[in-house]
This record gives C-alpha cells, structure tokens and sequence, in this order.
C-alpha cells in the first residue's frame, strides 16, 4: 500500500529518517561509555522499543505504571518509571507488576512514598529497586540535592523491601534552550547538583550504580559530565517542531514523524480546511507544519478541523481530496492521539504498529 492510500488524519513514520535519528544518537553517545535508556513516553510502542533495543538501548523508560504494564507484557521488562507513583490502586497495580517483572525501577522523592512502595511490595519477596529523584531546578518533582537528598537516602535504605539502586535528575526545563553556551552552562549547573549528590550518598554508603537524566536536547551534554551513568532522550526518535526549532542543525535530528490529513474543502482563496484538528494534533507546543508547501500556515479550526492559510496564489493548486503532511508541535502529546503507526520506506507502506500504551495515563 502506498501512503496515498491510507485514510486520515493518520500517524505515519518515515523508517529511513527515524532509523538515521537513532544511529545519530547512538552513535554520537556509545564513544561516551553512558547507557542509553531511551523514554518510551513518546513512542508507546513495542516495536519502536525493539529496533531501539537492537540499536544498543540498555533498557527504556516509561512515565507511568500504565505504560509499563503494556510494555511488560509486550516482553519489554526493564523499565524505569520515571514518575513517583502514589494511591492504593496503584500500588496494587505495582504489586502486581512487581512479581512479575522485578527488573522494573521506581522513583522516589518522600519518605511517605518510599513506605507505599515498601509496603506495597512486601509480599512479593523481591526488593524494588528504586531511585532518589532529585530536582535540579525544573520545581517539579524531586527531593532538593544535597543534605535533604541524604535524609531520605538513609530512609530509604532502612526500609526492608525496597533497594537503593541510584538517583534521577531530569532537567527538563533546559531542553529547549536554543543558545548554545547558556544550554551547556545550565546544564554543566544541573549535572554538577545530580553528580555532588550521588557522590554524597555513595560517601555514606549507599551502592547508587545510576545516575540518570537526559533528553533529546541536553542528553549529548551530560552524558560527558563525570559521574552521569545514563541519559533517558525520547524525543530523537520522530522529532518534533518545537525540538527541530530550538535546536536546529545542531541537533542532528530530523523530523521522521508526520500527520496525514486530507484536504475536505476549498472554501476561500488563500485557504483550505483539512480534517485534522485539535483531537488528531496536539498544539501545546505550537501548531504543526505543514510539509513542502512553502508559505502554507496550519492552525487549528476546531476540534476535526484545522485550517491552511496562505497569502497570494502560490498553493492555490490545493484541491479537495489532496493529502498534506503534518510535522506536529509536538509528538509526545500528538502520539497519545493514535491507535497505530504507518511506517513507510519511500512512501510504501511496510508495517502498521499499534500504539499500545496510548492513553495508558494511569
Ligand atoms: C523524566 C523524563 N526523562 C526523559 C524525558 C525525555 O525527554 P525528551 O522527550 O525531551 O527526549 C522526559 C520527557 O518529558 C522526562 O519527563
């Protein structure tokens, strides 16, 4: 099948880019000696995890209990939840999960939830391991580094059930910092907070074998800052606007991910409606743009609609029925819309994979 015959709105994957995006990071980290821990919260899928996994990814992320619980079952069991998990019903999911699949990591940043999981875990007569998380200036979640980091350490390491195994700084508020030099000074500040600390809690004892963080825009810089074990980049492999825009060429990246959408009325000059809207991509990161037509705006119209503008005749050969590809805003949040992939080689279709962890927010 070619892409020209797939309805719309669909999520359609260029391998042969998404396949060069992988290799640049790959290739770019594997002189570094750091593993790789790619975030799985972007592609939801097993068999995006596989060819990541066969390209030398040493286990995967995921945000939620959700999306490990799928991906477990897709076989993919060492997993790190990159999200402080909380709530009876939970802990009962992660009880669950724990029996099963004991590779799978939890974080921490309270010692009130350091006893949920303990508890929670206690039957299965498995240690969890778990990490400290650290917030090394994003104010989210995380203990702060030092001193208040080595009080919940030493709680943590009195709990019988649970396994000190690391700590996790994710600097998500520096990934999208176009200026070079501010991004590595930032970042050489984070890693320095997330280093000191693991040094801290190994000088007492604690056996912390990783220290991770790391996207797609910072993961290159901290993977050379001495005493980062892992970095945890998701967004590399499709890209996305927003990531393309901040960091240009010298990201590496491009962007293998786009949204087909058909043109279903011509209403005006200098404008076409497509039946892609807010419920087929996500504008929370700016709108999506629309490929190889020059000059050609997309904003949402709605909820099913989203409207191309242009200025002048150039795009006026637009008809209805044409197709046109979207580079979304941002995918994290466009993925969570689909129930599959198209992946195509030189517009071909060769596989459709189904996103299984869309949705999987609990
Ligand atoms: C904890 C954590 N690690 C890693 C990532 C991956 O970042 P990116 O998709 O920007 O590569 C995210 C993204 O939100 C995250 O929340």
């Amino acid at each position: 099948m070619h892409l020209s015959e797939l309805d719309t709105p669909a999520l359609v994957v260029d391998l042969d880019l998404m396949e060069t995006n992988i290799a640049a990071l790959m290739g770019r980290l594997r002189p570094t000696g750091v593993r790789v821990r790619p975030h799985l919260k972007t592609a939801k899928c097993p068999e995006v995890a596989r060819i990541l996994a066969a390209a030398g990814a040493s286990g995967f992320c995921v945000a939620k209990l959700g999306e490990a619980e799928v991906m477990a079952a897709a076989g993919i069991d060492d997993l790190l939840i990159t999200g402080e998990l909380a709530g009876a019903p939970k802990l009962r999911r992660l009880a669950a999960l724990h029996a099963r699949h004991p590779r799978v990591r939890c974080v921490v940043d309270s010692v009130a939830g350091a006893r949920m999981l303990d508890d929670a875990v206690a039957a299965t007569g498995v240690p969890l391991e778990v990490l400290i998380e650290l917030d090394v200036g994003q104010g989210r979640c995380g203990v702060t580094p030092g001193e208040p980091a080595r009080a919940l350490a030493a709680e943590v390491a009195r709990l019988p059930h649970v396994r000190l195994v690391g700590v996790q700084g994710y600097e998500g508020h520096l990934q999208h910092i176009a200026d070079p030099e501010e991004q590595a000074r930032r970042v050489a500040e984070a890693m320095g907070r997330l280093t000191a600390t693991a040094a801290l809690l190994r000088a007492d004892g604690h056996a912390i074998e990783s220290v991770t963080t790391g996207g797609t825009g910072t993961c290159e810089r901290c993977a050379t800052h001495p005493g980062v074990t892992e970095v945890q980049p998701g967004s590399f492999v499709f890209l996305d606007r927003a990531y393309r825009d901040a960091l240009g060429a010298r990201g590496g990246y491009t962007n293998a991910l786009t949204v087909l959408a058909t043109v279903i009325s011509r209403p005006a000059a200098g404008r076409a409606v497509v039946d892609a809207g807010l419920k087929a991509l996500a504008t929370d990161m700016g709108n999506p743009e629309p490929v190889g037509l020059p000059g050609v705006r997309y904003r949402p119209g709605g909820d099913e609609h989203g409207i191309l503008e242009w200025d002048g005749p150039a795009q006026d050969g637009l008809a209805v029925g044409d197709q046109v590809a979207l580079i979304p805003g941002h995918i994290d949040t466009t993925v969570n819309l689909y129930d599959a992939y198209h992946a195509h080689r030189g517009g071909g279709v060769v596989a459709t994979w189904p996103i299984v962890a869309r949705g999987k927010s609990q």
